[in-house]
Order: structure tokens, then C-alpha cells, then sequence
């Protein structure tokens, strides 16, 4: 396993491979993460996962400080997966100076996470444009857990004709059908119990929107007071189409059920592509 701490190597490294697949995480890596690089080797003969917790993403009274870190762990892990390269900047490599230039993401990244996160997304854009630059991949791996997040990057992959080839990765979910996540780990073993509910809410409005009604707004509504009877407290449960993530017009077939509450003091997200008839 070869583990880079600096962009200079990280670039010396590269600068002879033609095709390299980017694993843009946070670390605390789990099994989530490592079907994204098992896709990437699939796509590419060298894979790079990153691992930085990037602090521009994350608000006043957010996680950035507990945020898990478990970098021997996640090493090991990837290098079972058969990953062999890790970027591991720390602050002053990915920060050196205060961060002015920033990626101005648009109006869809005030919605939905970037509503109750505010700047999350410029915060994201602007840390992976910055590992992009510094790994120079020619494809990356993001997982659909963050919806939001993918739709983002993949737009602005495309308006500002960044050579990149963004791959979209399915989420991987416990057996009981929670979607995995670092945050699971503060769920206390009773809420671990009930977190499950999130996911089973947008499978009951994925099947409503199967059998062909369209009143969102009753689902959205009947989901979110559901949830809330549980002890959660519910940011949103909305239908969206899945390209712009904007209300569904009449004729979008192509939609997607996204949910974002918090149990206790553990604020989880999920969603699911649904196919209206
Ligand atoms: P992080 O939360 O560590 O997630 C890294 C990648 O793993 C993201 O693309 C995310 O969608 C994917 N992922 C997380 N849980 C998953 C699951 N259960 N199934 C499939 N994929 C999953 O997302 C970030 O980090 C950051 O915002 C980042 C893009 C690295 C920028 O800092």
C-alpha cells in the first residue's frame, strides 16, 4: 500500500500513469466505500482513493471535530480491496493558505442538504475540484447515498468541461436496509433499531408512485408525519426528478424519493431512484 501525503509526489507518482480511477472519502471507510473502489478498479488499472476530512464542508455546530478518523483501519481495508494508492493530505497540504477561490455552486445546492447545511456544497465542489487538480484522474467513483452530492458534481463536471468521467455507484445498505453511513455510529442501540424507519418511508412512497399516483405533496406530507410519530425529527421526505432535483413536472417518469431527518442527535439521509409508470 503506498500511502501520499504531498500533491508534489502524489504528481510524480502519476505523471506516467495514462488511466486513473479517483475515490474521492472522508475515511472511516466502510463497506459502502469499498464497492466504490471496487468499481473504480473496474474502470481503471490504478485506483486512488482519497481520504481528507474537509472541513470547508461542514457547518457552525457540525461533526467536522468528532468526525471518525481511522486512518490504520481504513488503510487496511482498501488494501484488502485491493487498493494500492492512498492521498492522505493533511490540512496544511489541501489548506496551506486560507481557502478564497471558491466553486459557486447553483440555486439546487440551497435545496434539500444545502438548505439545511448552508454552503455544504460549495464547500464540497470546492474540495473535490481541488483533489481532482491534484490527483488528475481521468474518472471518479461518487455513490448515490449522496444524491445531492452526485448530481452536483456531475453538473459541474459538464459546465466547466472538467475531462473526468463521474461514475455513479450504487448504495450499499445493512441487511436490515439502512444505508451505510460513518454517522451510524452514534445511533445508540435502540436507535439503531428504529433507523431502518427512513428508508422504509421512501419505499412506501416508491410504491405509491408505482402504481401510478402522483399526488407528491399528500406523500411527502403522510412519510414525514409517519416518521415524526417515531421520535424523528424530519428535515424533508420529497420527490424530485432525479437530473435537477426539482419538483416533478407532469410528464418526469425519471424521479427520486429523498429523505433527510435526525434520530436523537443523529441526522441521517437516504433516498431511491423510483420509474413513475
Ligand atoms: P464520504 O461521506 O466519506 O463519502 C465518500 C463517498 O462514498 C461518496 O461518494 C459517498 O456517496 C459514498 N458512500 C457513502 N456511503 C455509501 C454507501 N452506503 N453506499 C455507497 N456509497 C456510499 O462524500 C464525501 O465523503 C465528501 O463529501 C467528499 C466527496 C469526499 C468531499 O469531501
Amino acid at each position: 500500500m503506498e500511502i501520499i501525503g504531498s500533491i508534489d509526489q502524489l504528481r510524480a507518482r502519476l505523471s506516467s500513469e495514462p488511466d486513473v480511477c479517483c475515490v474521492p472519502t472522508m475515511g472511516n471507510i466502510h463497506d459502502g466505500h469499498l464497492s466504490l473502489v471496487k468499481i473504480a478498479r473496474q474502470n481503471a488499472p490504478v485506483v486512488i482513493t482519497t481520504i481528507f476530512v474537509n472541513r470547508l464542508q461542514f457547518g457552525q455546530g457540525e461533526d467536522f471535530e468528532r468526525y471518525p478518523r481511522t486512518f490504520e483501519d481504513d488503510c487496511a481495508k482498501l488494501e484488502a480491496e485491493g487498493n494500492t494508492i492512498v492521498f492522505h493530505p493533511d490540512e496544511q497540504e489541501m489548506y496551506a493558505e486560507q481557502q478564497e477561490f471558491f466553486i459557486d455552486p447553483p440555486k439546487v445546492a440551497n435545496t434539500l442538504e444545502g438548505r439545511f447545511r448552508r454552503g455544504h456544497f460549495r464547500g464540497v465542489c470546492t474540495v473535490v475540484v481541488k483533489l481532482f487538480n491534484a490527483v488528475q484522474p481521468q474518472s471518479a467513483v461518487f455513490g448515490k447515498k449522496d444524491y445531492q452530492q452526485l448530481a452536483i458534481i456531475r453538473r459541474f463536471v459538464d459546465q466547466l468541461l472538467l475531462p473526468i468521467r463521474i461514475i455513479p455507484a450504487e448504495t450499499i445498505r445493512a441487511p436490515d436496509g439502512l444505508a451505510l453511513s460513518s454517522r451510524n455510529r452514534y445511533l445508540s442501540a435502540e436507535e439503531r433499531k428504529e433507523a431502518p424507519r427512513l428508508r422504509e418511508a421512501i419505499l412506501q412512497i416508491r410504491d405509491w408512485i408505482r402504481s401510478g399516483d402522483r399526488r407528491f405533496v399528500a406523500m411527502e406530507y403522510a412519510a414525514g408525519a409517519l416518521l415524526a410519530r417515531y421520535g424523528w425529527n424530519v428535515d424533508y421526505v420529497v420527490v424530485r426528478n432525479q437530473r435537477e432535483l426539482r419538483r416533478p413536472a407532469a410528464d418526469d417518469k425519471d424521479l427520486v424519493v429523498l429523505g433527510a431527518a435526525t434520530l436523537g442527535s443523529t441526522r441521517l439521509i437516504d433516498n431511491l431512484e423510483v420509474s413513475a409508470p
